[in-house]
């Protein structure tokens, strides 16, 4: 029997993926993560105490799950160091919670370089969270990058290091940006090393162990298809991916072994950075939406985007993630407001699509075909079961 849950964002990121893995994280036994960095931003409630984890998997919460940073993911140790610090402040036990000894490591010159190539695309800035990523994952395919099993062997690391600022240090000069020295790059690596000491495991072989014996493994998913670097909406997209698929590259999992997939949706649509957007509200509602559902980014503070759910995209990421099931936020968020209007397709020089057309741009003259249902004046934050929910508001996600 093969007990593996998957949760995964289906539409631009901050769906309340944290929130779902971490209701289902005290049910599991392992939590992975398999892509991105500690540009994700979940936020987790529990008691009241409010905590946001940019790195660490939101099942880390749970002290019986074991949490484990997978090969595919980009890792900032000082980020890291910091999330284990301030959960360890607040009374938290981390010593659950291991790292790949094959996941690449964030730099700091990965950090400056993503920030000076933003500057310097100017208006075709992505709007990266400044992270470092895409540097990172840049390097890693260059194959120049630094593992977190390199900081453990002596013998090449210093001529890793060398190798790649002979590469990083005339770009960053290019961009006008200070270069790093050989010497301290190094001794951040053995700050590294040490922060990093024996958390440091094969995660490959142990989910793959775990998954045989029959333990509960959840995958948690950070960011969302429409930012998936093949199948999002490029190259306004991050650089990894975080779909069900990402899973069996990024943790080295046969697809054989990736069950009840779960994606999770808001009740509207947000997007943090440039790209296309169709259902945007660039209007009255779409400020009255982002004010009531707090929609600021949890790792950045922007303002996010906000717009009508949906389903053209939405079924592109049912279709590629394979859902098995479907989980809807923030439809609280939507009470008070006359009308709600939901995308069943878009209309483009006069030709309708219904499946998500992968070569749209901000540019592209997109008229949006929706479908409109009556709103619910009720305050439904405190409801708990479908039965007590407005009429009109089963009819929506009845729709969905
Ligand atoms: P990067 O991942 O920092 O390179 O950013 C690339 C794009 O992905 C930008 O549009 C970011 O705003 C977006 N992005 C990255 N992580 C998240 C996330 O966790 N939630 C929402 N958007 C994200």
């Amino acid at each position: 029997m093969v007990n593996t849950y998957v949760v995964v964002g289906t539409q631009w990121g901050d769906e309340g993926k944290g929130k779902i893995i971490d209701v289902l994280g005290g049910k599991v036994d392992y939590v992975v993560r398999f892509q991105g960095g500690n540009n994700a931003g979940h936020t987790v409630i529990v008691n009241g105490d409010k905590f946001i984890l940019h790195l660490l998997p939101s099942g880390v919460l749970h002290q019986n799950a074991q949490c484990i940073i997978g090969a595919g993911v980009v890792v900032d140790v000082a980020v890291l160091k910091e999330e284990l610090t301030a959960l360890e402040k607040r009374g938290f036990d981390t010593g659950h919670v291991f790292v790949d000894h094959r996941a690449h490591l964030i730099m700091p010159y990965h950090i400056a370089e993503d920030i000076a190539r933003e500057k310097a695309r100017g208006i075709y800035k992505i709007g990266t969270t400044k992270r470092g990523i895409g540097p990172t994952y840049m390097d890693k395919i260059s194959r120049v990058g630094i593992r977190v099993a390199d900081l453990f062997d002596g013998a090449t690391l210093l001529q890793k290091i060398e190798l790649i600022l002979a590469e990083k240090n005339p770009l960053l000069k290019q961009f006008d940006c200070d270069v790093f020295s050989k010497e301290e790059i190094y001794a951040i690596a053995m700050q590294y090393k040490a922060i990093l000491g024996n958390r440091v495991i094969d995660g490959t072989i142990i989910v793959n162990k775990a998954i045989d014996s029959g333990k509960k493994v959840m995958f948690e998913g950070a960011q969302a298809i429409m930012l998936d670097i093949d199948h999002g909406t490029y190259p306004y997209v991050t650089s990894s991916s975080p779909t069900a698929g990402g899973i069996c590259a990024g943790v080295g999992v046969s697809p054989a072994k990736i069950k009840n997939i779960l994606g999770v949706s808001k009740a509207y649509t947000t997007r943090v950075g440039e790209g296309v957007f169709p259902t945007e509200l660039d209007n009255e509602i779409g400020n009255r939406i982002g004010e009531v559902g707090y929609e600021f980014g949890a790792t950045t503070g922007r303002k996010r985007r906000i717009g009508w759910l949906d389903l053209v995209a939405l079924k592109y990421a049912a279709m590629i993630n394979g859902l098995d099931y479907l989980v809807i936020t923030k439809i609280d968020v939507l009470s008070k407001i006359e009308f709600l209007d939901i995308a069943i397709g878009y209309e483009i020089e006069g030709v309708t699509y219904e499946d998500y057309p992968s070569w749209i741009n901000q540019q592209t003259n997109i008229k949006v075909l929706y479908k409109r249902f009556n709103g619910w004046d009720e305050d439904i934050t405190s409801i708990r079961t479908y039965d007590a929910l407005p009429e009109n508001a089963k009819t929506y996600l009845e729709f969905i």
